[in-house]
């Protein structure tokens, strides 16, 4: 992890503080990118329904990461994937999410982020790793292609906002990437 950052596995005990992580991450990532009747409507009883719902029953890791102040800075969430496409490329880990806070950006945290999931996943026989990404959301993708991710497949939506999809085919590389 960047020295200025911590991280800790979270549990559903941190289910209040990840709700009010992801709703001010998504505030401050997705203004100018969904409808504004969409953004409007975001809200902290759906992100707190959804984060009970990925301990209570989706299951996959979360990691929250905490600044020198001790303040929730951001989060990962990862789980395999239930898609198996088996023969040689075996099974995968599907990348749900990835936010930090604006005071955050750029310090190195998402690329720690990146690798651990990644490294959590080799570690859990998992073989290659995808996500879906809005497609105007220009500096998430540069990020992803920065640490080695490829387009692939066609656009799909999210909340009727255009996405498209980045994977990894070697997650041992993308752990191990500089
Ligand atoms: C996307 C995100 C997780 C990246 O984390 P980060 O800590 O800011 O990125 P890092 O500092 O680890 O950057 C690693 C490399 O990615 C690339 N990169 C990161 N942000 C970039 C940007 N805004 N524009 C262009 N390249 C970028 C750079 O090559 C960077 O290396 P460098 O800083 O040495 O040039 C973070 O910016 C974020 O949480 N954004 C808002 C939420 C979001 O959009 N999440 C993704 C939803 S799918």
């Amino acid at each position: 992890m960047v020295s200025e950052f911590s991280s800790r596995a979270a549990t559903e005990a941190d289910a209040q503080t990840l709700a009010a992580l992801n709703l001010a991450c998504w505030r401050e990532t997705y203004e100018s990118l969904l409808p504004a009747e969409t953004f409007a409507a975001l809200s902290l009883e759906e992100r707190l329904d959804h984060w009970r719902g990925v301990f209570q029953t989706q299951g996959g890791r979360v990691t929250l990461a905490m600044d020198a102040a001790g303040e929730a800075a951001g989060f990962a969430h990862w789980r395999a994937h239930e898609l198996a496409l088996g023969g040689r490329l075996g099974r995968g880990g599907e990348i749900c999410a990835i936010y930090l806070r604006r005071s955050a950006l750029r310090r190195g945290l998402g690329g720690a982020l990146l690798r651990l999931m990644a490294e959590e996943m080799r570690a859990s026989g998992l073989k290659w790793a995808s996500l879906v990404v809005l497609r105007e959301n220009l500096p998430a993708r540069r990020f992803y292609e920065a640490l080695g991710g490829r387009r692939f497949g066609r656009e799909l939506s999210w909340r009727g906002v255009p996405q498209v999809a980045y994977g990894w085919r070697d997650v041992e590389r993308l752990a191990a990437h500089q």
